[in-house]
């Protein structure tokens, strides 16, 4: 597994004190507030159970799970939801919960069903962001890293299912996928 890695890009050192960081800010901005935390599976599985961690609030945990690329690193762009929330989010502050905003068309497009039910607020928090590859309009309000254009994988995010155990986050080498 690890000799299928080109560079690490993010530590464990650098992904524990990124994800406290994020996590003691959520906490001052949603001091109050009716918290309901919403991971986009499964590549955010790791990030949120650490995030959560230090976010020292009452809040609930939930999960929504879109398509995903196949073994491609390419979005294919066709989002279709596997697993949805309630209807109804009257009353919650929703914060989404990403692994990697790429061309941010499976974000928006959650982001964009969600808004529809009635929440008091939705933000976004990514642990990665690749701004020059966005192709829809969509932003985070909290942002644990940009990273270049590279295909990536490690704490959650995979290549073909595999790696999301990685416990870095590591470019992933070309001749994995390029053949
Ligand atoms: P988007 O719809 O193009 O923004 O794609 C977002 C999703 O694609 C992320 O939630 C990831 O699951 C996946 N993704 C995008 N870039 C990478 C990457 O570099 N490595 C692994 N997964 C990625
Ligand atoms: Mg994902």
């Amino acid at each position: 597994m690890h000799n299928d890695i080109e560079k690490i890009l993010v530590t464990e050192e650098e992904l524990a004190e990124v994800t406290k960081k994020l996590g003691e800010k959520i906490t001052r901005d949603y001091a109050g507030k009716k918290l309901l935390i919403v991971g986009v599976l499964k590549g955010s599985i790791y990030f949120l159970t650490d995030l959560s961690r230090h976010i020292d609030l009452p809040c609930h945990i939930d999960f929504v799970q879109a398509s995903s690329y196949g073994s491609s690193t390419v979005s294919s762009g066709k989002i279709e939801i596997i697993k949805d929330i309630s209807d109804d989010l009257t009353g919650f502050d929703v914060l989404l919960v990403e692994d990697i905003l790429d061309t941010g068309k499976t974000l928006k497009h959650i982001h964009d069903m969600l808004s529809k039910r009635n929440p008091e607020s939705i933000a976004v928090v990514t642990l990665l962001d690749k701004p020059s590859r966005r192709e829809v309009d969509i932003y985070a309000d909290y942002i644990g890293i940009d990273v270049p254009n590279a295909f990536v994988v490690g704490y959650g995010l995979d290549y073909d299912q595999y790696y999301r155990n990685l416990p870095y986050i590591g470019i992933l080498k070309e001749e994995i996928y390029k053949n």
